[in-house]
């Protein structure tokens, strides 16, 4: 018999000791069962219990191939939503807390771009000239709008290939939720700052005039990461004028300006190839979220690489640090009762429009 669902309640007073020894138990009592996934933003108390570690679009591909019964994505609630949509349907998707979102995901929704489409066609027929292009970073609706519109969804790892991808069909790209991401891509791929305009969603029309739509190659969702807006120019020069041989790297979710002013921009798993390849003795200043920048610099400090973390002021995703071991311990432990405590499930409505802009996706790359 299955014993009722013990409360989270019963987690939260435990010491991250005794939570990491029961959550060893509980992983050897599902064996096979059971893939944990840890996205390189996560605590070390929680990443360190990960059986698959990346970036969203390695652990995409991780969800779909997994043969696990359950899944639990340590992350946000858009990876979860990745790997209930792209498993099998008896295999169950699950989230440590279902309150670790994403705030850039949360600035784009489905009545606003589907206002938005219903705006530019106004303008011209987005259906025939438009492509929608979503960051991964957002929810499942905008997917599925994405699938049913002939569009796609992209990480920070294929912008470029998903882009050209747009490029060769429609001659622009609706692009959300991330600007920077959008903006900064288009960029190294040679369109000019100019062909670019910026959709205020709060604005009708974007704020926008009809010939500035008619006019844009990419038109880029006002949205933005709050973690990486924190990195500034004045950040990189400050350090420059301190170290001149350092080597900067940012993530593309930070802006234009710290993108160009870096020596390299690439996703968390690019960052962590890029430093971990480097000459022992690099010196590195890193855009990117706390979390990984202090894992990599304890990863590298005994080959004399040392790794800074760009903003003078501590900036964590906070909502990627609401999963902590006592709510991975709750989930695990319940799920050895045969419990399943908050699962993932997307409605199929959405699933089977999002899973057609993912494959789209995965088929590229
Ligand atoms: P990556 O795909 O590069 O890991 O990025 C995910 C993310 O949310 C970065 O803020
Ligand atoms: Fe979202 Fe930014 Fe956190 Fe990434 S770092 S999960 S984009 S809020």
């Amino acid at each position: 018999m299955v014993a009722t669902a013990t409360a989270i309640q019963q987690f939260t007073g435990l010491s991250d000791a005794e939570c990491t020894a029961r959550i060893k138990a509980a992983k050897a009592a599902l064996g096979d069962r059971l893939i944990i996934l840890g996205h390189h933003y996560q605590r070390e108390e929680v990443f360190v219990h990960a059986d698959v570690s990346g970036d969203s679009l390695k652990l995409s591909r991780a969800a779909a191939d997994s043969k696990a019964d359950y899944i639990i994505f340590c992350g946000v609630h858009f990876m979860a939503e990745v790997a209930d949509i792209l498993s099998r349907p008896e295999q169950v998707a699950m989230l440590p807390d279902l309150s670790a979102g994403c705030s850039m995901a949360d600035m784009a929704n489905l009545t606003k771009v589907e206002r938005a489409w219903q705006e530019i066609a106004r303008v011209l027929d987005p259906d025939e000239h438009v492509t929608p292009v979503t960051y991964i970073n957002s929810a499942a609706d905008l997917k599925a709008f994405c699938g049913r519109h002939g569009g796609i969804v992209c990480t920070s790892t294929n912008a470029q290939q998903i882009l050209e991808w747009s490029f060769a069909r429609r001659e622009k790209i609706l692009f959300f939720p991330d600007q920077h991401l959008g903006r900064n891509t288009a960029a190294k791929m040679g369109i000019s700052l100019d062909e670019m305009v910026v959709w205020d969603f709060d604005q009708p029309f974007g704020g926008l005039t009809k010939e500035q739509i008619r006019n844009a190659k990419m038109i880029l969702w006002k949205g933005f990461c709050s973690v990486h807006q924190m990195f500034k120019p004045e950040h990189i020069d400050r350090f420059r004028a301190m170290y001149p041989e350092v080597k900067v790297i940012s993530h593309p979710e930070a802006s234009y300006e710290v993108c160009q002013m870096s020596d390299y921009v690439g996703s968390t798993e690019y960052i962590i190839n890029t430093v971990a390849d480097s000459a022992p003795g690099t010196r590195w200043l890193v855009g990117t979220e706390l979390n990984l920048v202090t894992r990599l610099h304890e990863q590298h400090k005994h080959e004399d690489k040392s790794v800074h973390f760009m903003s003078p002021t501590v900036c964590m995703c906070s909502t990627m640090f609401r999963v902590d071991p006592q709510h991975l311990l709750w989930q695990l432990e319940n799920l050895v009762d045969g419990n399943v405590v908050n699962q993932i499930s997307v409605p199929a409505s959405d699933a089977d429009e999002a899973r057609d802009a993912l494959q789209r996706m995965l088929a590229i790359r």
